[in-house]
């Protein structure tokens, strides 16, 4: 399955789970329902014609719905793109600076092309807002940033994911429990909620009172549920799976993140997706997924998936 990479980036997105769990999902006929929609890869992979896609997050809505609705188009932002690397380049304000032009811009009035220069040219490609709300990444340091190759690369996903969008789908802003409770028995929720006793920012805050406030919502849901949190790291384990989520089926996953440019800042997360249903036993290579028997104490092993 060749993966469609959408133009906006962040640590938290989950690329690289998509085949897998494009292999755990079953058959259903209602919505694709996405409360934690964040950079949107796993919907413009997965979702079908009907979905209803959120986030607390306006910016990530509203990039999306411009989109949907023709304000960004291919090439508003190709035309876009070149005149903003043209600035960077030649700014009269010193190397760094223009980006500190346009983070400052975006701050006082935000748009979705701005959201997108920012995501592209910030350091690592990481997405966090301070605790007023602002975009607050530094500068990745690369004056060159969009060159005619990069700028082709991104304009190409804006293109994809513009392919991939439906009529069917509704965008929201705001909490995630409203979908949920909404969700009816033919319907999927996926959830990729910000992890628990993580790194949080300011639409990305998440205690244990919301983890808690998920739960009961899907514990009590006639839809089905597929929810990604971490399984633990070589330091500690999520206690929310013993506490929560143990009761269901659950498949893991190894998976480095890349926080940095330096090898030290890889770091290993098992990643676990906990479903209500039992996922087909589809023969899953294990090239893409690697089943883990882990056995931290309190946490009971985990299912197992045929593995051909
Ligand atoms: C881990 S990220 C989702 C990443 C996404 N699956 C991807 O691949 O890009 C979690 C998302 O939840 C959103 N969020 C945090 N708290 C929320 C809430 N209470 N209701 C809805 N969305 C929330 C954040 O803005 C963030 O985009």
């Amino acid at each position: 399955m060749k993966t469609v990479i959408p133009p906006l980036k962040s640590q938290g997105i989950k690329t690289k789970l998509v085949p897998l769990i494009a292999d755990l999902l079953p058959d259903y006929s209602g919505n694709w329902i996405e409360p934690f929609l964040g950079t949107g890869v796993v919907a413009f992979n997965l979702a079908h014609n009907k979905a209803q896609l959120n986030d607390l997050n306006p910016h990530l809505i509203n990039f999306y719905r411009d989109i949907q609705d023709g304000k960004v188009t291919p090439s508003r932002v190709k035309d876009y793109l070149v005149e903003q690397s043209d600035f960077l380049l030649n700014s009269d304000l010193g190397k760094d600076s223009y980006y500190y032009e346009v983070r400052k811009r975006f701050n006082h009035s935000p748009s979705s092309l701005d959201l997108l220069f920012l995501s592209r040219a910030g350091f690592n490609g990481m997405m966090r807002f301070s605790k007023k709300g602002h975009w607050n990444i530094p500068f990745c340091k690369k004056p060159q940033r969009f060159q005619q190759a990069y700028v082709t690369k991104i304009v190409n996903q804006v293109a994809a994911v513009t392919h991939k969008m439906k009529k069917g789908w509704v965008f929201s802003n705001g909490d995630f429990s409203s979908l949920i409770e909404n969700a009816t028995e033919s319907d999927l929720i996926y959830c990729d909620p910000p992890y628990y006793g993580r790194h949080t920012d300011y639409y990305n805050s998440w205690s244990e009172e919301d983890e808690y406030r998920l739960f009961e919502l899907l514990d009590s849901t006639r839809a089905k549920f597929i929810i990604s949190t971490w399984h633990h790291n070589r330091f500690r384990a999520n206690p929310m799976i013993s506490k929560l989520w143990s009761r269901y089926n659950m498949v893991t996953r190894e998976h480095f993140y890349h926080t940095g440019a330096r090898i030290e800042n890889r770091h290993a997360m098992t990643e676990a997706l906990i479903m209500n249903y039992e996922p087909p036993k589809k023969p899953i290579s294990p090239t893409d997924i690697e089943l883990q028997e882990f056995s931290i104490p309190q946490i009971k092993p985990l299912f197992e998936l045929e593995i051909r």
